[in-house]
């Protein structure tokens, strides 16, 4: 069987090229990276739970209109996607202050917000991903007025998405990531959700004891990993066959 061609492998995925043109396969690894890439570890079962989760939160948006690179599972590290050309702008959507906010502004960590704010960032690991306005975005090149328009539109869609659908199941949804990729259909282009949307990429909080449920556990070393991002998969119903614990069959007498 011909070796299939590696594309690119970011921190904590590798993209493949896909069986037909305009596909790309998507794997999960487990590795896990902080402070752009200064803190990492092997997360055991970190890939399998975010290929899963990913899945969950893109065919829910695909559910009510939101475009998403998204096409289907092919095991359980991998998925199928469509190829984009990904903007170099991660879009952050903020609920309520934390993280690199509070930081920045003195904001104590968990004030919630008057209203979402939505940041972007410049991808550029060499450049730790600096913080841009609107007006570098253009006057740079990285994407049109248009597009940022249209950015900023998914990231409030899946905002709303994603916050009700963590508010059923106790969970806060403090902030998240978000990048977007270019498709072409025929001579129209248009913006989707690409890259994945995982504990990895969002902060969440057990609305009752403020226990956090992402990637922070990772960062400050406040506990399993694992188990925080087993907690999100259990409450959503989405937890992955061939992880946790498997149950002998029992005897009935
Ligand atoms: P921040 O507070 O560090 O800016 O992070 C805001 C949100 O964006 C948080 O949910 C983590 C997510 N994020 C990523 O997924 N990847 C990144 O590289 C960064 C900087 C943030
Ligand atoms: N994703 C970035 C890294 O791997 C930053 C972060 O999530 O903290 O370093």
């Amino acid at each position: 069987m011909a070796r299939r061609k590696l594309v690119y492998e970011g921190k904590a995925k590798i993209l493949y090229e896909g069986p037909e043109p305009g596909t790309m396969v998507q794997y999960f690894k487990d590795d896990a990276t902080a402070f752009n890439a200064g803190k990492r570890d092997v997360i055991e079962g970190k890939g399998v739970l975010n290929n899963r989760l990913s899945e969950f939160f893109m065919n829910g948006l695909a559910g009510i209109g939101v475009p998403t690179h998204f096409i289907r599972r092919i095991n359980m590290r991998e998925q199928l996607i469509r190829a984009v050309e990904i903007i170099p702008l991660k879009v952050v959507v903020r609920n309520v202050a934390a993280g690199l906010m509070s930081k920045r502004l003195g904001i104590k960590e968990g004030t919630s917000l008057p209203r979402p704010i939505i940041e972007f960032y410049y991808k550029d690991d060499n450049l730790g991903d600096p913080l841009v306005t609107e007006e570098h975005v253009i006057a740079f090149g990285w994407a049109s007025q248009q597009d940022l328009d249209d950015m900023v539109a998914l990231g409030m869609r899946v905002n709303d998405f994603l916050s009700g659908l963590m508010l059923g199941v106790g969970i806060k949804l403090v902030d998240f990531k978000i990048e977007i990729g270019r498709i072409w259909d025929g001579d129209f282009m248009r913006l989707i959700v690409a890259d994945e949307i995982s504990p990895d990429s969002c902060r969440l909080w057990d609305i009752e004891s403020g226990q956090k449920l992402d990637k922070d556990v990772f960062r400050c070393d406040l506990g399993s990993l694992s188990d925080a991002y087993t907690e999100v998969a259990r409450r959503l119903g989405v937890m992955p066959s061939n992880t946790g614990h498997v149950t002998k069959p029992t005897l009935i007498n």
